[in-house]
């Protein structure tokens, strides 16, 4: 039987070739201006030839107090658009996994150096600026933010949706919203990050309203046979935070303005979180999801062990399985999975040779049938 972690999925027209997805991780290499970079080709080009599904890049800021730093990648202007092109080019070129988009804003926890710099608040003045929240309850240690009025809120809507047309028009398979980790959208979700108190703010439906009327909105400018999903906090591991059972009410709304799939991350919100970590800890989370609302699920969070990845889609926890660090570590993960687990992943002909059976004199031809080449 083929592992269901090769077996291709479908999310609207777009047909994954396997269920493994690389998770959006910044890297803290834009230019000065939020332009991609050499770094995002390299960077980008090996995750597209890595046999992964999907590679959804990395948090993109629609504006800028949208960023984490000030070397965070942007969309809210056309250069931006511009030098993100011939990376996708590249992408296309070679690889063969459908190529996604987050898309982000960074809210009280924006305005900090890169981590390997120190993640120090960057002042204003010194290439930083005041981030914006929910409303002005500071992240422990960050600046006190500034609180969106019902006017900004509409302007950071708005800019949500013109880098939905960008994402579209630069050809991306997928965008996908980023509501988790504490940032803008996960500080109007989180009773411990909003303490609004008009209709963005207060009760659940309250704090959930803003982040659904950009989902809406990004599904209006978003085309119909492309798929949007959304990643959220699942839950903000703090007694009197933003639970699963929030999630799955929020996943169910979601799936209602046309959202096609929710990754279950968590954390973020509070430095007084308490994470029970371990392989697979956040599979539960998606796994809740699934059960409540039927929306195909993606889980994240130490799952870079192939057989714990193929017993949680076995088990119905998640559709999809996102790698992040493992990613990093072994950009050859899909195809050490695919040996482990006796199935194909998308190999580049360049490489055929690295294979172990081709390495020891081996024919190869068992692997070379198994393996799709391009
Ligand atoms: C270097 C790095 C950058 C990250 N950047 C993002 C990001 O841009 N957006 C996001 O949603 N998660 C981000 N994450 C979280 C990962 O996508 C992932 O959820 C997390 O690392 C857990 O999965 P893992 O155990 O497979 O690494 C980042 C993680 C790392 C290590």
């Amino acid at each position: 039987m083929t592992a269901l972690l090769f077996t291709p999925t479908r999310l609207r027209d777009l047909t994954l070739a396997n269920r493994i997805v690389v998770s959006p991780m910044a890297q803290y290499s834009a230019d000065a201006e939020g332009r991609a970079t050499p770094w995002h080709l390299m960077h980008l080009g090996t995750l597209a030839v890595s046999g992964a599904g999907l590679v959804i890049m990395e948090a993109t800021a629609v504006e800028p107090r949208g960023r984490v730093s000030p070397r965070c990648l942007g969309l809210w202007t056309e250069a931006q658009a511009e030098a993100l092109r011939p990376v996708l080019a590249f992408c296309r070129e070679h690889g063969d996994a459908a190529l996604g988009i987050q898309l982000a804003h960074a809210g009280r926890k924006g305005s900090v150096g890169r981590p390997w710099e120190g993640n120090e608040t960057v002042p204003e003045g010194a290439g930083g600026w005041q981030p914006v929240s929910s409303c002005d309850l500071a992240y422990p240690g960050r600046p006190v933010p500034h609180a969106l009025t019902i006017e900004e809120m509409a302007a950071i809507k708005a800019d949500f949706v013109a880098a939905t047309r960008r994402a579209a028009e630069l050809g991306f398979d997928l965008v996908e919203l980023h509501a988790a980790h504490g940032y803008l959208l996960n500080s109007f979700l989180s009773p411990l990050a909003n303490r609004r108190t008009d209709a963005y703010g207060g009760d659940r439906a309250g704090r959930m309203r803003w982040p659904l009327e950009i989902l809406a909105a990004m599904r209006q400018a978003w085309p119909a046979e492309r798929p949007l999903g959304v990643r959220i906090s699942a839950t903000d591991w703090v007694e009197g935070g933003w639970t699963p059972e929030d999630s799955a009410v929020f996943a169910a709304e979601a799936r209602a303005q046309g959202c096609d799939y929710v990754t279950a991350s968590s954390g973020g919100v509070s430095p007084e979180q308490r994470i029970a970590l371990g392989p697979g800890y956040q599979l539960p989370l998606a796994r809740r999801i699934r059960e409540a609302t039927g929306i195909p699920t993606m889980a994240v969070g130490l799952l870079h062990d192939p057989q714990l990845a193929e017993r949680a889609l076995q088990a119905g926890d998640a559709d999809l399985i996102a790698l992040g660090r493992g990613m990093l570590w072994e950009p050859r993960w899909a195809w050490h999975a695919a040996d482990a687990l006796g199935a194909a992943a998308p190999f580049p002909p360049q490489y055929a040779r690295s294979h172990p059976s081709m390495r020891f004199g081996d024919p190869g031809r068992p692997f070379l049938e198994r393996n799709r080449l391009r």
